[in-house]
């Protein structure tokens, strides 16, 4: 368990519940409680989709100095963007940012990676032509599954409110649905009682050997 999630338990197991916040507020808030747990310091992750860089920000938090988080995107202005974001953090040293598609993350890895996160689509203030795809989205998560280390995690934060992001959601859930279960524990979180079509969360952890 991470520091952060072992301080939140101490907090939490005193009287007083002020700090308490809602768990289930969003998909993207769940995401990042999931990585606290998951994460510890020394760890390898990766964001698959750095955008803007608040996902690899907040996961150089987690690793700490010894960890590193390995970031993607197709697009420049998220590279030089996250960099400006990193180096404002004092971050930069625990990050290496790659200019490319997550469809060619073995070029870069051979295993050890405790967490890997999608955040999909378009960058909100962006070239929304510019967005993640199912063919590509895919081949990557199909990469990750091998590169994960036993109990490691793959988080995919998913878009159905538009068209590229409803056909991600279909292939994705296709696909997780016939990974087998002694090898991975593939969940899918939606809230049933939101309008519009609210972001999807789908984890897939890979089962640690007995
Ligand atoms: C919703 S944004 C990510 C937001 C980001 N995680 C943040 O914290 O700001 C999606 C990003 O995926 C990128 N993207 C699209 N296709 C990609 C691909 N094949 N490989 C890597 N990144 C890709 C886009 O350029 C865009 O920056």
């Amino acid at each position: 368990m991470g520091i952060e999630a072992s301080n939140r338990l101490k907090l939490s197991s005193g009287s007083d519940y002020e700090d308490e916040k809602n768990f289930f507020k969003n998909v993207l808030e769940i995401a990042k409680e999931l990585c606290t747990l998951k994460l510890n310091p020394g760890d390898i992750a990766v964001d698959c989709t750095m955008g803007n860089g608040n996902d690899t920000s907040f996961l150089c938090s987690l690793v700490g100095e010894k960890g590193k988080i390995y970031a993607f995107d197709i697009q420049e202005e998220a590279v030089i963007a996250t960099r400006k974001k990193l180096q404002k953090l004092n971050l930069l040293e625990r990050a290496e940012l790659i200019l490319d598609g997550h469809q060619n993350i073995d070029k870069y890895f051979i295993g050890n990676v405790r967490l890997v996160i999608f955040n999909l689509g378009y960058l909100p203030r962006g070239n929304h032509e510019i967005t993640t795809k199912k063919e590509t989205t895919l081949q990557a998560v199909q990469k990750c599954l091998d590169l994960l280390e036993p109990n490691g995690i793959i988080l995919l934060v998913i878009y159905p409110g538009h068209e590229n992001g409803k056909l991600e959601k279909e292939a994705l859930e296709s696909f997780t649905s016939k990974l087998n279960q002694k090898v991975y524990n593939a969940a899918n979180i939606c809230f049933t009682n939101q309008i519009n079509h609210p972001p999807e969360l789908i984890c897939i952890e890979k089962v640690c050997p007995k």
